[in-house]
C-alpha cells in the first residue's frame, strides 16, 4: 500500500542495560511521540491495520523483493532485518525464508505484527538511529522509508541500514515514489473482517512541490460489529527525494548502488523503482 525522530538523545544499548528507569521513560517518550505526532494508523487506529492492508494481497510483492535480494547478494542470506515493518504483511511471506527481526517505531504496530507473525524477533527503534550492534544478511526497508522526511533523515535511515549488512550482503529499499515518478493519485481500499470492517480514500497530493515532503490524505470510514459508522481523517506526511539523491546516499553509506524497476501485475511497467545497496566489504562505521 502507499502505503513518519530524533527525540532520545541518550538512547544507547549500554545505557538501556544499567538503566532500568532510562527504559521505562524511553518507552513511555516513544508511546507520547507516536501518538501525538504519528498517524493514527500506526497507534490508535493500528488494531485496524490488517483490515485496510490485508498481509495476503502482499505475497507478489514479497516475492519480488525476495529475490531481488537473493540474486544481489554474495551467498545465500539467512537473515533479514526490516526497519519500519509495520503491521508485518511482508514479513509474513518472507519468514519462510530469513530469520527475521523486525523493528518498527510503533509499540502499537509491532504488538499487531507480533500476532501475524509470533515467530519473529521484534524490537521498537526509530530506523534513524537504532543499533543493534549485529549484522544480518540483508536488510529490507520497504514504504516505512517514506517517512523520512528530508534528506539528513534518509541518510541516517540509510547508514543505520548499513551498518546492520554484512560485507556481501544487500540492502533493499522500496519507496512508493521518487521525484521523477511522483504523480498526484487517489486510491481507494478496505476489507471487511469478521464482524467490522474499514474502507479509504487516500488523497495523495503535493502542496509544495519544492520542498522535500509530499502528503497523503486518508479517510478512514470504519465500522463496528453493531453497523455503527466512524470516519476519521489521517493526514501522513512523506518524503520525496531524486533517484540521484537516493544514489548518493546509498554511495556515502558505503553500499555499491543499483537501481532496477519494481514488477508487479497491479503496477504500470516503469512507474516504481527499488534501490538495491551492496554491501562493500570493509565499510562499516558505527
Ligand atoms: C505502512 S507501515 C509499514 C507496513 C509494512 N511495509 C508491512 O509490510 O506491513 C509504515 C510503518 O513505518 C513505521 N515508521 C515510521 N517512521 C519510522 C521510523 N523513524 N523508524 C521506524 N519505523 C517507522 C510506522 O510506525 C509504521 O508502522
Amino acid at each position: 500500500m502507499m502505503l513518519q525522530r530524533s527525540w532520545i538523545k541518550f538512547y544507547s544499548p549500554k545505557r538501556r542495560c544499567r538503566l532500568p528507569d532510562a527504559r521505562e521513560k524511553l518507552s513511555k517518550l516513544m508511546k507520547r511521540e507516536v501518538s501525538t505526532n504519528f498517524p493514527k494508523l500506526y497507534s490508535e487506529l493500528a488494531e485496524w491495520f490488517h483490515l485496510l492492508t490485508a498481509p495476503e494481497d502482499y505475497a507478489e510483492e514479497a516475492e519480488f523483493y525476495r529475490n531481488a535480494i537473493f540474486s544481489a547478494c554474495d551467498g545465500t542470506p539467512h537473515s533479514l532485518l526490516e526497519l519500519g515493518s509495520g503491521g508485518g504483511n511482508n514479513a509474513f511471506h518472507l519468514k519462510a525464508f530469513f530469520q527475521l527481526t523486525l523493528v518498527d517505531l510503533s509499540a502499537d504496530m509491532l504488538r499487531i505484527s507480533k500476532g501475524l507473525n509470533p515467530e519473529c524477533e521484534h524490537i521498537q527503534g526509530d530506523m534513524r538511529q537504532v543499533r543493534l550492534n549485529r549484522e544480518f544478511g540483508a536488510v529490507f526497508i520497504h514504504d516505512a522509508i517514506m517517512y523520512m522526511q528530508n534528506k539528513t533523515d534518509l541518510g541516517k535511515a540509510i547508514h543505520t541500514a548499513s551498518i546492520h549488512c554484512r560485507p556481501g550482503g544487500v540492502v533493499l529499499l522500496a519507496p512508493d515514489y521518487v521525484l521523477e515518478t511522483f504523480r498526484p493519485t487517489t486510491d481507494h481500499g478496505g476489507h471487511d473482517g469478521e464482524d467490522r470492517g474499514i474502507r479509504y480514500l487516500d488523497w495523495t497530493w503535493d502542496p509544495d512541490p519544492h520542498d522535500s515532503t509530499y502528503q497523503s490524505d486518508m479517510v478512514y470510514l470504519i465500522k463496528d460489529k453493531d453497523g455503527n459508522l466512524q470516519v476519521e481523517h489521517d493526514r501522513h506526511v512523506m518524503g520525496i527525494f531524486s533517484s540521484q539523491t537516493w544514489v548518493e546516499l546509498l554511495t556515502e553509506a558505503g553500499l555499491q548502488a543499483q537501481v532496477i524497476p519494481f514488477e508487479h501485475s497491479q503496477i504500470e511497467p516503469g512507474t516504481t523503482v527499488v534501490f538495491i545497496g551492496r554491501k562493500l566489504s570493509g565499510r562499516n562505521s558505527k
